[in-house]
């Protein structure tokens, strides 16, 4: 990021504290940061902090007569290499998509010719509201980045989407838009899959696994955001679309493939969902406790990531996920030249259970091994996204 500058909005949300930390590991990276504070943001972080912190003036006020004259609207607007909203509120991202000008933060979003980043943060239901998902399409549509907020606690009291992703999450994610075109895949069609599968018992009972669908539904959001067209294949979960993307739900191993099939044809397909290998035979009624263990007549399941590399119409990268928890890396390699797929990501389930928030995952290509360091799901996704779009490129 050496030289690089960045015009930061800070908008007035609980997480506007967390920007005084994006402004310093910014400032730590090489590049400057020039601040712009919105009316509401100042409830929560003052100026003062914020130019201490930047070693710059503050902006704040559209109507300044002294910076008209010393540093115009329209020219703090175009100097700067990167425009990021941080933490970008659901009032700010309104404005935005519908083109207000109404105070300095909108008007130099609305003026500048530089990109545009946003990092929304904001209650699960303002996340979730129709209004805001629309003008977050609305946001995409016109070549702004907007990220994925993170899922947890909120200040609010509330769980679910609409946390800031942590400052180091926002800094990656800037570092990565600064070299790379904003949407590398646009134009590009991705299949991906994820979460667990269930075959059927009986009518009330199936066959499970641990799978929680978090490491690919990251994977499908962080594709969306690059620009591509992601189509995303669901084993049984409860988790949010990604905004931006298709989703098809599936219960079965069976209907997974038939959906994958369905999907195609795609430029890549990552195949993350932890696909069962086995099923028995469904017994048309739940079968009951008095009659004993039943003996269960097991089937074979299709391999739909062998069957996909196989496939006439096969997209141009398959990449495949082996969750393991001995020799990560052996059975991995061994499993990408079974299957016939161009790349596989070795999941070492062993040191963060099924269902985390991290993972520590090994790249295995034709080129060899890469080790990558434990991080968070959507850091792995986004890092994989941007592999993605260097081999399609
Ligand atoms: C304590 C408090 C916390 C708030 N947190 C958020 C938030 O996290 N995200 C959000 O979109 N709005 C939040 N709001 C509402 C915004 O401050 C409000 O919509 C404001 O108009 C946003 O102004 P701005 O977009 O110009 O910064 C909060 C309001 C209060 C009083």
């Amino acid at each position: 990021m050496n030289g690089k500058r960045i015009l930061l909005i800070i908008g007035g949300g609980i997480a506007a504290f967390k920007s005084c930390e994006l402004v310093r590991l910014l400032r730590k990276q090489g590049a400057s940061v020039r601040c712009v504070v919105t009316a509401s943001g100042q409830k929560f972080v003052t100026p003062m902090s914020l130019a201490a912190l930047s070693e710059d003036k503050v902006y704040t006020d559209l109507f300044d007569l002294k910076d008209e004259a010393e540093m115009g609207h329209i020219q703090l607007s175009r100097q700067a290499d990167l425009v990021v909203v941080a933490p970008a509120t659901a009032d700010l991202m309104a404005r935005m998509a519908a083109g207000i000008a109404d105070d300095l933060a909108t008007t130099l979003l609305l003026a500048t010719d530089k990109p545009v980043l946003c990092a929304p943060a904001m209650n699960v239901r303002m996340w979730q509201h129709p209004a805001t998902q629309r003008n977050i399409a609305t946001l995409r549509g016109d070549g702004i980045t907007v990220l994925e907020p993170d899922e947890g606690p909120m200040a609010c009291g509330e769980f679910g989407p609409g946390r800031l992703p942590e400052p180091e999450a926002i800094a990656a994610a800037i570092a990565v838009h600064l070299s790379t075109p904003t949407h590398p895949l646009s134009g590009k069609h991705i299949i991906v899959t994820a979460g667990p599968t269930h075959e059927p018992i009986d009518p009330v009972r199936v066959i499970a696994n641990r799978s929680s669908g978090k490491q690919g539904f990251a994977i499908a959001a962080a594709l969306a955001e690059a620009g591509a067209k992601v189509t995303l294949i669901a084993g049984p979960v409860s988790l949010p679309t990604p905004t931006g993307v298709t989703r098809i739900d599936v219960e079965t191993a069976r209907q997974m493939e038939a959906e994958v099939t369905n999907a195609l044809p795609a430029d890549a397909a990552i195949m993350v969902a932890a696909v069962a290998d086995w099923r028995v035979d469904e017994a048309p009624a739940k079968l009951k406790k008095e009659a004993g263990p039943p003996a269960l007549n097991w089937q074979k399941n299709p391999d739909i990531l062998a069957g996909l590399c196989t496939a006439p119409n096969r997209p141009k990268l398959v990449i495949g996920f082996a969750a393991e928890t001995e020799t990560a890396v052996e059975h991995a390699t061994a499993k990408r030249l079974r299957k016939g797929c161009d790349w596989i990501v070795a999941n070492d389930v062993s040191i963060d259970k099924m269902g985390g928030e991290q993972n520590r995952v090994h790249l295995i290509t034709d080129a060899g091994t890469e080790s990558w360091d434990r991080m968070d799901k959507t850091a792995i996704a986004r890092a994989l996204a941007q592999r993605i779009a260097d081999a399609l490129a």
